[in-house]
């Protein structure tokens, strides 16, 4: 039995949109920007869950909403069962430790003027995991565990390499003994010999660790070479989710279809019909009615004008928000 970590019901979140200055001139309000539209999820201890979709389809919103940076204004987020956002105070600091949030840039997040080392420290003692005499003993061994060398304890951020300071922002993570990372684009910036180090190691933390990581990325070779299961999103709603090997060989929404096929191939061979995204993504501030990739769908009826799809599980597949999916399978 799958246990849930972090279960996400039905999430909404809406960003005040900026007014243009013809908007000013002609008086208009600003609009909203409805970045995540009932978004459900569920992260299963010790697995790593993908997230896929298309710039702007509300992934690090989502992100940012499992860490509290944003609150939605819909939905709910438990972990392990508790409401995140009702939590009072013992329970924020412990829920602030559990869950952690990785950036793609650590060089804006690591303070440039404090040492691997002090930065290292000031995570163990803010959040109490160490007595002073013991914080030595735990810097080497989290520079052990993200294979560093010991000297690098004494380095500033900018002696690093963007690699380095990765693992520096993992070790930092990993200071405060989470059950959960947030790895939101983690490795885009660093070159692809590089990524693969990264990643890898992030592989064999979470095997020691039994870490549960959500793993959003740009790069599907990336999130099919590291995740057990994938959620795609598109305009702020998972579309489909599943198991990572079945849903990138046989992905069923159109919408995945689409995306995947866009994605260079694992395989150098593959010779497979590419069937590519057409038209552009619709703004988040004039999501279309019905399903919202219906403007985009070579499959699309009437009722895909009118009805939003709710996710449906199918066997042996995951679970897909489409109408058609069974006609669109047996085509
Ligand atoms: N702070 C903000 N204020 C206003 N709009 C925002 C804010 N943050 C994000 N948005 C908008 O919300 C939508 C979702 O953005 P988000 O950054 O979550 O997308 P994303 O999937 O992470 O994209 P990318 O792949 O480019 O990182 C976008 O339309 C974005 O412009
Ligand atoms: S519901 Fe209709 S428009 Fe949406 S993906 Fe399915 S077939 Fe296409
Ligand atoms: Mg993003």
């Amino acid at each position: 039995m799958n246990e849930t970590v972090l279960d996400i019901r039905d999430v909404s979140l809406t960003f005040k949109g900026k007014r243009g200055v013809l908007d000013v001139v002609a008086g208009r309000p600003s609009r909203d920007v409805n970045a995540l539209n009932g978004v459900s999820l569920e992260l299963h201890r010790g697995e790593t869950l993908g997230v896929v979709g298309e710039s702007g389809c509300g992934k690090s919103t989502l992100a940012r909403c499992i860490v509290r940076l944003y609150k939605p204004k819909d939905g709910e987020i438990r972990f392990n069962d508790a409401d995140i956002f009702a939590a009072g105070e013992p329970r924020d600091r412990s829920y602030n430790r559990r869950v952690q949030m990785m950036f793609q840039d650590p060089y804006s997040s690591l303070n440039p003027r404090m040492t691997t080392g002090q930065i290292l420290k000031e995570a163990l003692l803010v959040h109490r995991m160490c007595d002073e005499a013991e914080v030595p003993a735990r810097l080497e061994r989290l520079m052990d565990l993200v294979q560093l060398p010991h000297d690098a304890l004494e380095k500033l951020p900018h002696e690093f390499s963007g690699g380095q300071r990765q693992r520096i922002a993992i070790a930092r993570a990993l200071a405060v003994e989470p059950e959960v990372l947030i790895a939101d684009e983690l490795v885009s910036a660093l070159d692809v010999s590089v990524q693969a180090q990264i990643v890898n190691l992030l592989l064999e933390l979470q095997e020691r660790l039994g870490l549960t990581i959500l793993f959003v990325a740009h790069d599907l070779r990336l999130v099919r070479h590291v995740s057990n299961r994938v959620a795609v999103i598109y305009l702020g709603r998972i579309v489909e989710i599943g198991d990572s090997e079945t849903l990138f060989a046989r992905p069923m929404h159109p919408y995945s279809q689409a995306l995947l096929s866009a994605a260079p191939s694992l395989d150098p061979d593959d010779k497979g019909k590419k069937i590519h995204l057409e038209g552009e993504l619709p703004s988040p501030m004039d999501i279309p009615p019905g399903c919202p990739f219906h403007v985009r769908c070579r499959h699309k009826t009437t009722k895909c004008t009118t009805d939003l799809p709710l996710l449906r599980a199918f066997e042996g597949r995951g679970s897909v928000a489409c109408h058609h999916a069974e006609e669109i399978e047996n085509a």
